[in-house]
């Protein structure tokens, strides 16, 4: 090979977000879900990921069944551990939506301090945030994973909306409320807000 470095300067550089972008035709793009557990995050995240492959755009969603059993298994629940969570969740997303990628996240996300933060790190003109307000009695009647009975029973500690709080995003750009509308109009609600700005950028205009 010798020393001729500088033969193919241009293959020095490695591509960037605009590339990728080009080459998929969508922009990159985060949609971040908070709220409580079993409030129906992770429901309209699956449903929306496949109503955007249906459109041709590329997803990935992350959610505690990818994340918590995997990067992040030696994290809890305390505060600091959810922290270093969403921490972990947005240096990732970052990778993903600087390749192009719509990038769909569902975690409790509880505190307004670590959805900051996460906006900090993935960009805020990037960051759409989804406030999914399905009240704590609801989550708790439905219970589907039995942790709010738990919860109750004092075997977990620091359940959000039981013993740990929850506290509502200030300003998001979309609140939607499960319990008052379907899922098909959660999904429609999203991708009219969302499309947009997925659209690819050309002559920096949109299409
Ligand atoms: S976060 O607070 O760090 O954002 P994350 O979304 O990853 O939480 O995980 C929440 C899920 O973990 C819940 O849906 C529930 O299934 C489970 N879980 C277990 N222990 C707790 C707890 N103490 N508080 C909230 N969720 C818990």
């Amino acid at each position: 090979m010798g020393n001729d470095n500088n033969i193919y300067p241009v293959f020095d550089k490695m591509l960037n977000r605009a590339d990728k972008e080009a080459l998929l035709g969508q922009r990159g793009l985060m949609v971040w879900f908070t709220g409580l557990s079993g409030s129906g995050k992770s429901t309209v995240a699956i449903a929306l990921e496949r109503e955007l492959q249906q459109r041709g755009i590329l997803c990935r969603l992350l959610d505690g069944d990818n994340i918590r059993t995997g990067i992040n298994n030696n994290l809890g629940f305390s505060e600091a551990d959810r922290m270093e969570n969403i921490r972990r969740i947005a240096e990732v997303s970052r990778l993903f939506v600087d390749t192009g990628i719509v990038t769909l996240a569902a975690f409790i996300s509880p505190l307004q301090s670590m959805r900051s933060m996460a906006a900090d790190i993935i960009g805020h003109d990037d960051f759409v945030e989804i406030y999914i307000s399905t009240p704590v009695e609801e989550c708790e009647r439905r219970d589907v994973k039995g942790l709010y009975a738990r919860a109750r029973r004092g075997e977990i500690k620091d359940f959000t909306g039981i013993s740990a709080p929850f506290e509502a995003p200030q300003n998001p750009a979309l609140t939607i409320d499960t319990s008052r509308v379907t899922l098909q109009q959660s999904v429609e609600t999203i991708l009219q807000l969302i499309l947009p700005k997925i659209a690819q950028r050309k002559h920096g205009k949109l299409e």
